[in-house]
């Protein structure tokens, strides 16, 4: 489907939500929705997997993003039900607002009441290391249509904080998870970058971000992230960071993206198993 059709033939909300609800009768607790090459709660039990196309009558264009839904639990913990969307729709596909944010409030109206929302980011920050999971502590919108019409204005504003309840629960969880085992490594915490893509951040938006003290910078999440705050939603979001910008090397392509996503994976999968094996 060409992505000027895309909008026509979007669901609304609470069509989306009606579709949904004709497949599976099981409300999540969570939401988590996964980015690039990003893999995890792969082994969920008495799920259903869903494809973007059927929920939102759109699916997405990029490689590495399967656009859909699995509903299910984790063998841990029974009494949790989760849903993990792999895949999203971005502003440099071409997508329309409504379209890009659509799986968020499809997650608000279904009445799921937390969201967690990843993504594949370069890390400006240079304590980072490629395969480090940052729980973002805020973010910077360049990205929506009111940002870049107003960049000064936005410029001249404080980073978005994202301090829910469910971020303070993750940061515990992954200060548990360093304390029982090597193979965890502690969660950077920073500020997000969000930009419009698809090509990777000029040097000159990097100088911004890295002025604007941003520890990384992505396409994506803060679409989400704007949503669940208009929408009263809550939220925390965690960047796998796939490659550290330094001065004289040379940038790495979508392949190297998604080979260091899957180690990272790994550890992001101890840390939604765990806290998911935490609640209720
Ligand atoms: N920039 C933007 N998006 C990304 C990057 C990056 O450096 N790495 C992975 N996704």
């Amino acid at each position: 489907m060409q992505v000027e059709e895309a909008k026509k033939h979007a669901k609304s909300p609470k069509e989306a939500v009606e579709a949904i609800k004709a497949i599976t009768n099981i409300l999540p607790d969570v939401a988590i929705v996964l980015g690039s090459g990003v893999s995890a709660l792969t082994d969920l039990i008495d799920s259903q997997t869903i494809s973007f196309q059927d929920i939102f009558g759109v699916s997405p264009t990029v490689a590495g993003h399967a656009g859909s839904v699995s509903v299910g639990k984790l063998a841990q913990n029974k009494n949790v039900n989760v849903a993990v969307f792999r895949g999203r729709f971005h502003v440099y596909e071409g997508h329309d607002w409504s379209v890009v944010t659509l799986p968020t409030r499809l997650i608000h109206a279904w009445g799921v009441k937390e969201l967690i929302v990843t993504n594949a980011a370069g890390g400006i920050n240079q304590s980072f290391n490629v395969g480090d999971l940052m729980l973002l502590s805020g973010f910077r919108d360049f990205i929506s249509e009111k940002a870049r019409q107003d960049i000064v204005e936005e410029l001249k504003k404080s980073p978005e904080p994202c301090q829910s309840e469910l971020s303070k629960q993750i940061l515990q969880v992954s200060k548990n998870l360093c304390e029982q085992t090597k193979e965890f490594r502690p969660l950077a915490q920073g500020v997000y970058a969000g930009f419009t893509g698809p090509s990777y951040e000029t040097l000159a938006e990097i100088a911004v971000a890295l002025k604007l003290e941003c520890d990384a910078v992505g396409m994506s999440t803060v679409p989400e992230l704007l949503t669940a705050k208009e929408l009263g939603l809550s939220a925390a979001a965690i960047s796998v960071i796939t490659n550290v910008w330094k001065e004289d090397v040379s940038i790495h392509g979508h392949e190297e993206v998604l080979e260091a996503s899957k180690a990272a994976s790994k550890r992001l999968d101890m840390l939604f198993s765990s806290l998911l094996a935490n609640k209720k």
